[in-house]
């Protein structure tokens, strides 16, 4: 197993990519703090990972909100003892171009996706630089390196988490912490079907997205989940301040 003996908190951890992540994880041997503001898709995904064995506990709440990383930090310490892995998933898009998007909208997705992936860093590396050890997987996207359409908050936010990402590398490659992103191209989870479904005519725009991989095809979660996995685990020790696509061929093209 390759997360044997780790422990690792896992935003988003109650859909998608980050429940995918989390089950893998576990599968893997380590112990998975599951945090996401759905009370539910967070206890479903600790049901699976106790059904299958595993040890997980799940924290509710805002990961932009300041106060909520730390509380989750202090309960996983008391439970796990340590942090090995941090996985930033939680975010979400609201689509729109600069013209269309609210500033009210705006902010809510820089909070989540940024916000978020800043406060839970801010919050777990002190425990990572006592250990002297600790991987950080944030989520960034194609869109982020490619560019893209109607979607100006969400992938300024994500460019904000590339940059973020290798700023963090560099301040803490010194206390033996890695920090990367992962860069998905689409994948088929409740976000995507929900980015599909805000357009009038969702089909052509589902087909083109589709067709815009050189794979002809959409992600599955567990595609991603495996790229993370080789991220947080010591197969990737000489590995920071990176992003890896996991796209399909997207930015090939
Ligand atoms: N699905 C894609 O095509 C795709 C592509 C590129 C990047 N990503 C990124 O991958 C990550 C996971 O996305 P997904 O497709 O699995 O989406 P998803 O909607 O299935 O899961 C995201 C989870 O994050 C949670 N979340 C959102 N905002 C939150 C907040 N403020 N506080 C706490 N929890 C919050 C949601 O409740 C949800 O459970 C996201 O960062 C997303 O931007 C997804």
């Amino acid at each position: 197993m390759r997360l044997q003996g780790k422990v690792a908190v896992i935003t988003g951890g109650g859909s998608g990519i980050g429940r995918a992540t989390a089950l893998l994880f576990a599968r893997e041997g380590a112990r998975i703090a599951v945090v996401d503001r759905d009370e539910a898709g967070a206890n479903e995904t600790v049901s699976q990972i106790a059904a299958a064995g595993g040890a997980a506990l799940s924290r509710t709440g805002d990961v932009g909100e300041p106060g909520f990383a730390d509380g989750v930090v202090e309960t996983v310490m008391a439970h796990f003892g340590r942090i090995d892995s941090l996985v930033t998933a939680a975010g979400f898009s609201c689509g729109g171009t600069v013209t269309t998007t609210a500033p009210e909208d705006w902010d809510a997705v820089f909070r989540a996706n940024v916000g978020g992936t800043f406060l839970f860093a801010k919050a777990a590396i002190p425990a990572m630089q006592r250990q002297g050890f600790g991987s950080i997987v944030t989520f960034a996207s194609q869109l982020a390196l490619a560019g893209g359409r109607g979607n100006s908050a969400y992938i300024a936010a994500k460019g904000a988490i590339l940059s973020l990402t290798r700023t963090m590398a560099l301040d803490y490659a010194a206390d033996g912490i890695r920090v990367n992103a992962v860069a998905p191209g689409a994948i088929d989870t409740p976000m995507l079907r929900r980015s599909f479904a805000r357009h009038a005519e969702p089909e052509p725009i589902r087909e083109a997205s589709r067709n815009r991989h050189a794979m002809k095809r959409f992600g599955a979660a567990d595609e991603v989940a495996n790229a993370v996995l080789y991220l947080a685990s010591d197969e990737a020790s000489f590995v920071t301040g990176t992003v890896l696509p996991v796209d399909g061929g997207w930015l090939a093209a």
